[in-house]
């Protein structure tokens, strides 16, 4: 089996292709690039005493805008937690309260609090570290750096395997039984993005060549706060910071979301989005307003660091904010086994399109649902050795 990218998702569908031998192709550094280990939020997950899976899904469906499959929205949160439980087990070190529970924060458009996360507010970090020490320890997973996929091999309409180039432009092939693109994003077409130099919609353009069905791609979904003036990719600002209570204020001080929407900063994501660059159009500057937080150097580690590298300090200073492009719904239409409409190639993570997101996103609902497919289809994978060979 070939897995193209080492994010989250394609680490975990490695992991649970138990017993086949996986070849990894990562264009960067394997554990370092792509969006996975910049997520801050964390993981949506029902685990709260007044929340259930059905709960969890009304909130999907409302945010995702009446465009979401319900069923693949019923699986997905009913599946989360035990894939949350198995992490644990795979040692993902989740921030806990004093009884020992798994802390759960709230972002925009959830009703109920039911973001969990590590480090504060470093959640991809932590699941990057645990999944790439359970793939280090693995002697079926082969992983190839710096190798740009650039065409899948086809076999009377059945994909067979994979064309790369390294570095210095020298091809590889490698053929298998079953290639899984877990290649993210697209969100360096825009010049505003929260995403990594990686993310260059290079799944999509290999699925399309062969004539994989894709779908949703004008949905594109802009995340309200990336902070102004912090280069490209613009560091993120976590909704989270919303769910603890910072709001949103224009130039002249007014806190404007509550006119907007009853659940105010945290409404649904292109709600926000939307609200903060009509403002800007209109010539304000909006600016997120962290200051009564308190702990916010230990639950927002990541943050304070980001904003000093500007110079701000989020206990005194106000944030200047503007949207950027942050989510892909639209991708290659698989079901919930990560199946495309191409014999031998599947999907998993942001390059894909299995419904659960709609129009718009909720607000952590990405890693839950790459954790979710991947365990699905490890279970029916052919074992057939990969082969690996210079051209
Ligand atoms: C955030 O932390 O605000 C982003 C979470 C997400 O994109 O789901």
């Amino acid at each position: 089996m070939v897995v193209v990218g080492t994010g989250v998702a394609g680490m975990s569908a490695a992991l649970h292709a138990t017993g086949r031998q996986v070849v990894m192709l990562t264009k960067s550094a394997f554990g370092a690039g792509g969006a996975s280990p910049l997520a801050q939020g964390g993981v949506a997950v029902a685990l709260g005493p007044t929340d259930s899976p059905d709960v969890h899904a009304a909130d999907t469906m409302t945010a995702g805008a009446g465009l979401c499959d319900a069923e693949v929205v019923r699986v997905v949160t009913n599946e989360g937690p035990a894939r949350i439980a198995e992490l644990v087990e795979w040692g993902a070190r989740f921030d806990r309260r004093a009884d020992g529970t798994i802390e759960l924060g709230r972002e925009g458009a959830h009703s109920r609090d039911r973001v969990i996360h590590a480090t504060g507010d470093a959640t991809g970090a932590e699941l990057v570290r645990t999944l790439a020490s359970g793939i280090s320890s693995s002697p079926r997973v082969e992983i190839l750096e710096d190798s740009l996929v650039v065409d899948l091999l086809l076999n009377r309409g059945r994909v067979v395997g994979v064309v790369s180039i390294d570095r210095e432009g020298r091809p590889l092939v490698v053929t298998a039984a079953t290639v899984i693109l877990a290649t993210g994003g697209i969100g360096q077409i825009y010049s505003h993005t929260t995403n990594p130099v990686e993310a260059t919609g290079d799944g999509l353009a290999l699925a399309a060549a062969v004539g994989a069905r894709l779908a949703g791609l004008e949905f594109v979904q802009f995340h309200p706060t990336a902070l102004e003036g912090s280069g490209r990719p613009m560091a993120l600002l976590t909704e989270a910071l919303r769910g603890a209570g910072a709001v949103l204020v224009d130039d002249r001080g007014r806190r404007f979301m509550k006119g907007e929407h009853a659940m105010a900063e945290l409404a649904p994501r292109d709600i926000v989005a939307r609200t903060i660059a009509a403002r800007r159009r209109q010539g304000r500057r909006v600016f997120l307003d962290a200051t009564d937080l308190v702990a916010m150097a230990s639950r927002f580690p990541t943050i304070v660091d980001l904003c000093a590298r500007q110079g701000l300090d989020p206990s005194r200073d106000l944030l200047p904010v503007a949207p950027a492009a942050h989510y892909h719904m639209g991708g290659i239409v698989t079901d919930l086994e990560g199946r495309t409409s191409v014999a031998g190639l599947r999907a998993c993570g942001e390059v894909a399109f299995t419904g659960l997101h709609g129009a718009n996103r909720l607000a952590s609902n990405s890693l839950l649902e790459a954790l979710v497919v991947r365990a699905r289809f490890g279970k029916d994978l052919a074992i057939i050795p990969v082969l690996v060979s210079h051209s």
